[in-house]
């Protein structure tokens, strides 16, 4: 077992204080941290920094916790670029657009799938995502979503069970019910530990998705809700009944709801690339935080409505767009995406850094986190670690 001390970090953000807003919890400046065997065995003030096996001197750069990607849809397969053209050129999101990936990702085999939500996979570490979420959902059928399951599983660190995604075109709408709370549900509740449903006009109504949900947790599954992203479709009122942990998307939000989330254990997980991608209005972050609900930021890596692997995009358009502090949407997209995946405490424990805690973290070229919306679009991630081993490819000592 040898260990590792990393010197040199101008800034170290462990986010692990008791909020956004604990400076003196969350930041070390001058920093140094020792890692072994995946583990974080010391961090603080360079100059009391123990001795190590081997050093890594990050020259002045910031250190901060890997991303965790909570909301995502990795497996699918096909292309909606001509969708998203008609977008720009003035179209509205509709969830019908999600038929257009069922199709290609049934006519698409299992390698297929898996080897394209690995290539997904794959550009979210290179650019500091070190745990990721990711939600069936494009197959729509008993065989199809077991099968998503399977590859979501291959690559993912948490999977969900998005059964209640759409009514497949010439499907009964109770018959299909049936099938996602029976059948379906029992073939994919094996490898998930989550349900979804996507509560919302076009999709599935508060009724419907209260069954689902219902359905899920009586098969020992956490639950998860996309809800009022295209209006206010009751969504975020079932999540918080239903103590789910993450509602997703919050795009239309009464001052009821921010109180109901505020109240609640339920964590708003923003969306800000498919905000911009489907030019919905952008969610009242600032109206949640200041009422004191729990939020996180994710991609919604998808075909449809947000194809973008990129935590670092969303944390600056967060803080540019939805007038977020740095700390607040570096802490979102850390530590506040652990409490919306229950990863916020124990032995394997992500978002934060701290002693015994899993060494995921990422060095930017940068000397503080302020770039990550100062440089917005660059890719700062110049090195990244998951339990303590070097993930970037080739361009980096870090
Ligand atoms: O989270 N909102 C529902 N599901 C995805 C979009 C899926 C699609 O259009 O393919 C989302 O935005």
């Amino acid at each position: 077992m040898t260990s590792e001390l990393i010197t040199g970090i101008a800034e170290l953000t462990t986010n692990a204080g008791s909020g956004p807003g604990d400076v003196d919890g969350n930041r070390i400046a001058d920093a140094a941290l020792v890692i072994e065997d995946g583990r974080i065995a010391w961090l603080g003030a360079a100059v009391d920094a123990p001795d190590a096996d081997a050093r890594t001197d990050v020259g002045g750069r910031a250190v901060l916790p890997g991303w965790v990607d909570t909301h995502t849809h990795l497996v699918f397969a096909g292309d909606r670029s001509a969708e998203f053209e008609a977008r720009i050129a003035g179209g509205r999101y509709a969830a019908g657009g999600i038929a257009t990936t069922v199709a290609a990702t049934r006519a698409a085999s299992e390698e297929q799938l898996v080897a394209g939500a690995r290539r997904l996979r794959a550009e979210a570490l290179a650019q500091g995502t070190t745990f990721l979420e990711a939600k069936t959902g494009y197959a729509l059928d008993v065989e199809g979503e077991a099968r998503s399951a399977r590859a979501a599983a291959e690559v993912a660190d948490v999977v969900t069970f998005l059964g209640a995604h759409l009514v497949p075109a010439g499907v009964d709408r109770r018959d299909y019910l049936d099938l996602v709370t029976g059948p379906m549900l029992a073939a994919v509740a094996p490898f998930a530990s989550y349900i979804d449903a996507f509560c919302e006009v076009g999709a599935f109504d508060v009724e419907e998705s209260r069954e689902v949900l219902l359905a899920g947790r009586a098969a020992g599954l956490g639950v998860r809700v996309h809800g009022n992203q295209l209006g206010e479709s009751g969504g975020v009122r079932l999540a918080v009944e239903l103590e789910a942990a993450s509602v997703d998307h919050c795009n239309h939000l009464s001052d009821a709801d921010v109180d109901l989330l505020a109240g609640s254990s339920t964590v708003a997980t923003l969306l800000p690339a498919c905000d911009l991608s489907t030019r919905e209005p952008f969610p009242p972050a600032r109206a949640l935080i200041d009422a004191g609900a729990s939020i996180a930021l994710a991609t919604n890596c998808n075909p449809g409505t947000s194809y973008t692997t990129s935590m670092a995009y969303c944390v600056a358009t967060a803080v540019l767009q939805m007038r977020l502090t740095i700390a607040e949407a570096v802490w979102a997209a850390t530590r506040g995406a652990a409490v919306a995946v229950g990863r916020e405490h124990g032995a394997d424990a992500v978002g934060s850094l701290r002693v015994g805690g899993l060494a995921d973290l990422q060095v930017l070229d940068a000397p503080s986190i302020s770039h990550l919306a100062y440089r917005p679009g660059v890719p700062l991630a110049v090195g990244v670690r998951q339990r303590g081993e070097r993930v970037t490819a080739g361009t980096t000592q870090w």
